[in-house]
């Protein structure tokens, strides 16, 4: 901006939470951070007389049109039921994840489906070259003019191009890797960052074209750079999964569009990542049944139950304090599931250590889950498998009493589909349908459930059929 007094002027700039400062600190006053503070050269106004901005023009809430009629499929159901049913036009969208996890793939394949349909989608390759990105679309299968790739660095000049293309969507990969000529900032630094936002921003708002920014996450999890382009953005996006493992999962951690609770679920194959419908089905395809610690607990994902294993294992503990270790599940619940157990169900595991994994690399939240992680310690504690065939369904209180849960009808018509015939569930559940086909186990507390346990596996016992590990 020309108007004003224009000065150059030095700030120092928090590099973990983007706070400014005319003076220096050791330490943060915002974040707490110590020696985040760098000094940086700005663009500021001498306290000169500032031209005073347009006013805001009025708009009858009648008169707004919906932006639900305008959003813009991908034609990649899992994506788009994160995002809400589609791409809203004039959003800005942060992706997030691990290095390696598929984000510049799950992008590339949604610019392609985009193409297919007639859009125009450009890709701005800021980190790799087009050469890689076309190896990348190679392994797709798919070749398209309507994806223009861009190897640019340079946000104004980039926003200059698209100015000029007029494209459908773009994906800016990544956000870490651009930057404004005109900062003496290195690409990444927080005010880079933060700016290149805001330019993303104001070009996505003011022409209405949905941007993507892939960002990079930091070994805390979090988007590397400052919490500002969470905040500034309309959809933060998650893709996690471990490396090693085939399944993806897309969460949103904020929608201004939508809900947060929904998620979407692939796999990443040879020809890049697969939708898959049906979670439940893929999650238990390698469970070994008749084994003590395993549990089969029904998630409520949003709208759409997923039916996932839990595995529990208890081992005496060496010396110190036994180690309670999830991957998966929140260790803090971990541990207050083991005090339950103990105080409330008898359960020894005052020397022993345990581990709690869920399987596919999908991480459980819901509390919802509780009863069947308690299970699978209990079973595993005793040595009892717990009954294949019997979904668990529950949050535990402090006090040992077993909770009711929302959605749980969706919950046992996913177990009845899958073939479960009995489910463990809170006393309290009032259940409207009336739900053939499947045995319901009411339960009060978790050491009528533990009890329970001794009844189901003879049952189990009786039933079992010698299944070798595949
Ligand atoms: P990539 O999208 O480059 O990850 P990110 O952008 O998050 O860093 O993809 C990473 C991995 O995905 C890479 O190790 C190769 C693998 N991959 C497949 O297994 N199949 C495929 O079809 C593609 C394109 C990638
Ligand atoms: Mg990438």
């Amino acid at each position: 901006m020309s108007r004003g007094r224009q000065r150059r002027r030095a700030v120092w700039v928090c590099q973990e939470c983007g706070l400014e400062s005319p003076g220096y600190f050791g330490r943060c006053p915002s974040c707490g951070a110590w020696g985040t503070l760098v000094e940086r050269m700005v663009e500021g106004s001498a306290g000169g007389a500032r031209a005073s901005p347009p006013r805001g023009a009025l708009h009858p809430l009648s008169e707004i049109s919906s932006a639900e009629q305008k959003r813009v499929p991908l034609g990649m159901p899992e994506f788009d039921r994160v995002l809400g049913g589609g791409l809203v036009p004039g959003s800005v969208v942060l992706l997030g994840g691990d290095p390696g996890i598929g984000k510049s793939t799950l992008l590339l394949q949604g610019a392609l489906r985009l193409a297919q349909r007639g859009h125009l989608v450009l890709y701005l390759a800021a980190e790799e070259s087009p050469e890689q990105i076309k190896l990348r679309a190679d392994r797709l299968a798919v070749t398209t003019d309507r994806v223009v790739l861009v190897a640019e660095t340079f946000v104004d000049r980039a926003l200059e191009t698209a100015g000029e293309l007029h494209p459908a969507v773009i994906i800016v990969d990544s956000i870490q890797t651009v930057s404004l000529s005109h900062l003496d900032a290195a690409p990444g630094s927080v005010s880079q960052l933060r700016d290149s936002t805001a330019q993303f921003l104001q070009f996505a708002k003011r022409t209405g074209v949905p941007i993507f920014l892939i960002g990079h996450v930091t070994k805390e999890g979090l988007i590397a750079g400052p919490r500002v382009v969470e905040h500034m953005v309309d959809v933060v996006l998650y893709l996690e999964g471990e490396r090693f493992h085939q399944h993806r999962v897309l969460r949103a951690t904020k929608n201004r569009f939508g809900s947060t609770n929904e998620i979407g679920v692939f796999e990443m194959t040879d020809a890049g990542l697969v939708d898959v419908g049906n979670p439940s089905e893929l999650f238990l395809a390698e469970r070994v049944r008749h084994v003590p610690g395993s549990a089969v607990v029904v998630a409520l994902e949003g709208t759409r139950p997923i039916l996932i294993e839990v595995q529990a294992l208890t081992s005496p503990a060496g010396y110190g304090t036994p180690r309670r270790v999830a991957t998966g599940f929140d260790v803090t619940r971990l541990q207050l599931l083991v005090a339950v157990l103990m105080k409330h169900a008898g359960v020894r595991l005052g020397d022993q250590d345990v581990f709690v994994n869920v399987t596919g690399g999908i991480r459980l939240v819901e509390p919802a889950v509780d009863l069947g992680v308690a299970l699978a310690i209990a079973s595993s504690a005793s040595g009892i498998p717990l009954d294949p065939d019997t979904v668990y369904i529950g949050e535990l209180g402090l006090a040992g009493e077993v909770r009711g849960v929302h959605g749980l009808e969706r919950r046992l018509q996913e177990a009845m589909r899958l073939g479960f015939s009995r489910a463990v569930l809170p006393a309290s559940s009032r259940l409207t349908s009336q739900l053939r086909g499947i045995a319901i186990v009411p339960v009060r507390s978790v050491a009528e459930a533990v009890s329970a346990l001794a009844v189901t596996a003879v049952r189990s016992r009786r039933h079992a059929t010698p299944q070798p590990p595949e």
